[in-house]
């Protein structure tokens, strides 16, 4: 009985407790809420910073430091005029073509681009995957073999806008704090993927 009377106490010291936290809650306007700052019936009429892209023509930009170790490099030019890229005109690698891109002042598309990096993958007749003629357990190893290597672009970077952007000098709502952590000097001005593709891969 006395346990009980113990219990039911402190369950009511408790609710009190509880409740005085309740009265004390801090609250908040709408418009301190939000990445807008306005009300949810004004929140239509914020109107965000225009999108305003690099205006140097290719050849005339200043290339962007990459974002970190191996990011896809930001595209540093104008691309207008060069964009959609199709299957039968795709002006980017008219300069970034390794054949070319010398004489054009252009980064040469990377090695990366010219090697398959999707293993061949298949069921045997005992229903095992078997990856590059070898029987796995599992498919997540993705070692690359040199012999993958093409004769020409891979088909999987043909529309380079899918990873490379042009940048809009836009004002940010969030500022971006992120410091990037190069291993070697020069690593923040160009790529070194093929070389360290297989890193960490058994
Ligand atoms: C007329 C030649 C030309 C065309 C066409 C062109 N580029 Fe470029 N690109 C350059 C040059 C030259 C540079 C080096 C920076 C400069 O001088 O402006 C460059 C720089 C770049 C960079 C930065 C490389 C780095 O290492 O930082 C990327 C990415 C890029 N271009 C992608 C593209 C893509 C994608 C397209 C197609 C939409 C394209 N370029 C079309 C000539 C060209
Ligand atoms: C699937 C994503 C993807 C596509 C599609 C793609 N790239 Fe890349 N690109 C990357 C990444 C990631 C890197 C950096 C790592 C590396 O070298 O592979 C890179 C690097 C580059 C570089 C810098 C090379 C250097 O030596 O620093 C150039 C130039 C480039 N790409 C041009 C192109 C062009 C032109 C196309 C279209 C023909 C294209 N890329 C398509 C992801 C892509």
């Amino acid at each position: 009985m006395k346990i009980t009377k113990i219990a039911l106490g402190l369950a009511t010291v408790t609710a009190i407790f509880v409740t005085g936290c309740t009265i004390a809650q801090k609250t908040y306007s709408e418009e301190s809420l939000g990445l807008r700052k306005v009300d949810i019936y004004t929140e239509n009429s914020i109107v965000p910073d225009k999108t305003d892209y690099t205006k140097p023509a290719a050849g005339a930009s200043t290339k962007i430091d990459r974002a970190f170790e191996n990011a896809p490099p930001m595209i540093s030019h104008d691309v207008e005029g060069m964009l959609p890229i199709t299957i039968n005109n795709n002006q980017c690698i008219v300069c970034h073509d390794p054949a070319v891109a010398a004489s054009m002042g252009a980064v040469p598309v990377p090695l990366t681009h010219f090697t398959d990096l999707r293993p061949q993958t298949s069921l045997n007749e005992n229903g095992k995957i078997v990856k590059e003629g070898n029987v796995v357990d599992n498919t997540s190893d993705l070692k690359v073999p040199k012999q993958k290597e093409l004769a020409h672009l891979a088909g999987a970077r043909f529309n380079c806008t899918q990873c490379h952007a042009p940048q809009s000098d836009t004002k940010l709502i969030v500022e971006n704090n992120f410091e990037a952590d190069f291993r070697k000097d020069g690593d923040n001005k160009s790529s070194n993927l093929i070389d360290n593709i297989n890193e960490g891969v058994k």
